[in-house]
């Protein structure tokens, strides 16, 4: 299909709210972006701006109070290029989990509390399998997520394992139906750091293995630098900036990506200052960039007017009248650090780790 070109994925002009009374949450406010075969696209923001409400949208997982109320969601499946937003509730079925598959913030809410894991696995393998077959995928899953004894414990229950061994569970399950986009939503926020390692660790060498593309949420920049090829960067609804991984961290071009970086440069003195202010209510949104409260580079045009997502480098995408004001800004990456960055990830990891001890 034309609208996906080279892409696996392609998000167009994507509307989610939620609506409570008379109020409208607008989480997601026009979002468009491609996902490559086998790339990590990284979404990354503050808190509330709306990661979750896309990564729901694209499996269509999002439930009442919420709705997704236009844009198109291409896919290129099996079978076919597909619009997601355009396919039958069986048909969705079929797609989610057999070739789009999430991994969510929170495993103990994703997971059923009264049913032994292997029903969960068998649940999400292909139907045509026999039992005999079945079992032997499970173990060989459970096996490769690394959890150990995997014939005993695939008959417990998912309060039996510890925080990291869930996640682990959740990514079997989320890769039983062998799918070639993995949604994974924070995969490791509820677990201690030696543990988001491992995990992250483990994603990416099966993403790698398996040939799976990936869109990562995550709030932590070392984690997009380490594994994201792609970033948008969101902020209340909206994607801000949207280029590669390597420009993101040497030239980033929006004043709240700079924020979002560690610190934000004040004109004048060129002194590093850390973001002030909280993200805008979304169910009351200003007229103009909702980023204008804070940020140190507006004028009066940015209250009135919302700019575009314009491309001002080819793949580099800036939503800021004003980005040229951080030409000649230096970039968060030094040269050692791109080097690392171009490093196989598990190098990357023990590079990391190194200075902790
Ligand atoms: N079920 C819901 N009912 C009402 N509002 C919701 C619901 N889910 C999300 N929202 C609202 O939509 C907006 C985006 O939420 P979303 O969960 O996508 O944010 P997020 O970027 O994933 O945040 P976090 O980093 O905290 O996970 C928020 O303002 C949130 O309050
Ligand atoms: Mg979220």
């Amino acid at each position: 299909m034309e609208a996906l070109g080279e892409a696996l994925l392609r998000v167009k002009d994507l509307h989610t709210s939620f609506f409570s009374g008379n109020a409208e949450v607008k989480a997601v406010n026009g979002v468009s972006f491609k996902v490559l075969p086998g790339e990590t696209f990284g979404l990354v923001g503050e808190s509330g701006c709306g990661k979750t409400a896309i990564c729901r949208s694209i499996s269509r997982l999002i439930h009442a109070p919420g709705k997704i109320k236009r844009g198109e969601i291409h896919y290129r499946g099996a079978e076919g290029a597909v619009d997601i937003l355009r396919l039958s509730d069986e048909a969705m079925r079929r797609l989610r989990g057999r070739e789009i598959s999430m991994i969510f913030q929170e495993p103990m809410s994703a997971l059923n509390p009264v049913i032994p894991i292997k029903t969960q696995i068998y649940e999400a393998l292909d139907p045509k399998l026999s039992k005999k077959e079945k079992y032997l995928r499970s173990i060989e899953l459970l096996r490769l997520v690394g959890i150990p004894s995997p014939e005993k414990r695939m008959r417990e229950y998912i309060h039996q394992f510890s925080g990291g061994m869930r996640q682990r569970v959740m990514i079997a399950i989320a890769l039983a139906g062998n799918p070639r986009l993995l949604l994974a939503d924070e995969p490791t926020t509820a677990l201690d750091v030696t543990i988001q390692n491992q995990i992250m660790l483990l994603i990416n060498s099966l993403r790698e293995k398996l040939r799976m593309s990936m869109i990562l949420v995550t709030h932590d920049l070392s984690v997009v630098s380490q594994m994201c090829d792609f970033v948008a960067v969101m902020y209340a609804g909206h994607i801000m900036e949207l280029c590669d991984t390597v420009t993101l961290f040497a030239a980033p071009r929006h004043p709240y990506t700079y924020g979002l970086l560690g610190s934000i440069p004040r004109e004048g003195s060129r002194r590093l200052e850390s973001i002030n202010g909280a993200p805008p209510n979304l169910a009351d949104p200003l007229p103009g960039c909702p980023f204008a409260p804070r940020c140190a580079f507006k004028e009066n045009r940015c209250e009135g007017e919302l700019p575009d997502l314009r491309e001002i480098t080819p793949g580099h995408r800036v939503r800021c009248f004003f980005y040229q004001k951080l030409d000649g800004l230096e970039g968060f990456i030094d040269q050692q650090s791109r080097q690392q960055s171009q490093a196989p990830v598990e190098q990357r990891y023990l590079a990391q780790e190194a200075p902790r001890t």
